[in-house]
């Protein structure tokens, strides 16, 4: 009997905390899959003392049981994954159950500084990207010159297509050091040498595991406001980060999918500059960033913070079809005396949806509801909370539109309330 998938998606502009609750969720399944996004994700995972910082090995990884695929609408920085698998073999972790499709498109060192000097040409419209080539790798994708990690395995296809890529983008590299095309070249091959025994035809392997009946969580890098497509343009990042996201970067059918849990903070936050309608400024930002730890996984930029936004998160259940709601980081908010939840848009006087987000004259209703004083890190059921933060998570499902399965209320793997 055939199976199918869930997936697993952030709803708001990354940072949900997806990278702990797919480790949670992955004693449940046999197979985890990231299907788009690069090195730009920063997953971590705290397990007692020891914080695992994930990149684009899927989050599934603590857990030996499962397999771990990197799905072919990912872009891969071969030497960065490189280094994550020695990071994860110190810890003892066994990354030969790590396979790589041979769609997924490579991060060579020219997408990097292509990166860094479109950032600058943009000047003041800069989008505060991480730096780390996805847009670039993501172009080549659509301009057809992609490497695939299937190259990896063809020295002399390897070495063409970086000679014929770096030649081409001479003109966009401006202002960056000069690029040994040699040294990328033979990156590449090292790279090769250790990747290839983990390239497999990414379309069989994800299908014939599906045929299987085995259990696959497929798990979304960025969020849902990010969406090249659908998210605040042009301040988004260049792949499709919602639930349909993951048929296109699987090379699945919508109907292989079950359901599609959406991962949402109990705030909102965003790193890199765009229309954010509910940031906050001043003391109340400080204290959700303070509390919250709001700093990249990635870059260490410290990430904007503001209210829960509702608007925001209805879009994002219409655009992935959410079949339920996890809410992370809700003992971040205890201590607030009063807390705020955007609920509408208005412009010029008239009600607004999400699509008016980077208006410059949008104006945003907020609903005040009472705040809690009590840690609630011990907390193990939704119905123990204190009155006042059980009202406000019964809040965010009432806003969404959607069940809430699970509450986090800590740091810590057992931090969790049902
Ligand atoms: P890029 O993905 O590096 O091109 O960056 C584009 C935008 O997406 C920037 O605003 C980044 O800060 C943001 N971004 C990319 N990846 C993540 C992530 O994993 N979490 C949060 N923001 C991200």
């Amino acid at each position: 009997m055939s199976s199918k998938a869930d997936v697993i998606v952030g709803i708001q502009w990354g940072d949900e905390g997806k990278g702990r609750i797919v480790d949670l969720y992955a004693a449940g399944y046999d197979v985890i899959a990231r299907f788009g996004g690069g090195d730009n994700a920063g997953h971590s995972i705290v397990v007692g003392e020891t914080e695992v910082a994930l990149r684009i090995v899927p989050s599934g990884v603590l857990n030996p049981a499962v397999e771990l695929f990197i799905g072919g609408g990912t872009v891969v920085n071969p030497s960065g994954l490189l280094e994550e698998f020695d990071r994860l073999v110190a810890l003892g972790v066994d990354v030969s159950r790590v396979k790589l499709s041979d769609r997924a498109q490579l991060v060579l060192p020219y997408h990097a500084a292509q990166d860094r000097a479109a950032e600058r040409a943009r000047g003041a419209q800069a989008l505060g990207t991480t730096g780390r080539g996805i847009g670039p790798a993501y172009i080549d994708k659509v301009a057809r010159s992609g490497v695939q990690a299937g190259d990896l395995r063809d020295p002399a296809i390897l070495r063409e297509k970086i000679r014929r890529n770096l030649a081409a983008r001479a003109g966009a590299l401006a202002g960056e050091e000069p690029l040994s095309e040699a040294e990328i070249v033979e990156g590449a091959l090292q790279a090769a040498e250790r990747l290839v025994p983990h390239v497999v035809d990414g379309v069989a392997y994800i299908h014939e595991r599906l045929e299987a009946g085995k259990r696959v969580l497929v798990e979304g890098a960025q969020g849902s406001l990010l969406d090249v497509g659908f998210g605040t343009y042009p301040y988004v990042t260049s792949s499709h980060t919602i639930a349909g996201g993951a048929c296109i970067g699987l090379g699945i059918g919508p109907t292989a999918i079950a359901r599609v849990i959406g991962v949402v903070k109990a705030y909102c936050t965003r790193v890199g500059a765009g229309p954010f309608p509910s940031e906050l400024h001043g003391d109340a930002a400080e204290r959700l960033r303070r509390q919250g730890a709001e700093f990249g996984t990635v870059t260490g930029r410290s990430r904007r913070c503001g209210w829960f936004d509702a608007v925001a998160g209805r879009y994002a259940v219409r655009l992935n079809g959410l079949s339920s709601a996890v809410v992370t980081k809700l003992d971040v908010l205890s201590g607030f005396e009063r807390l705020g939840i955007v609920t509408g848009y208005r412009l010029r006087g008239q009600s607004v949806g999400f699509c008016a987000a980077s208006d410059p004259d949008l104006e945003v209703e907020i609903e005040e509801l009472p705040g809690w004083a009590e840690p609630i890190g011990a907390v193990r059921a939704i119905s123990a909370l204190p009155a006042a933060a059980r009202r406000y998570v019964e809040r965010l499902g009432e806003l969404l539109g959607v069940p809430i399965e699970l509450v986090s209320v800590g740091r810590e793997r057992e931090e969790l309330a049902r």
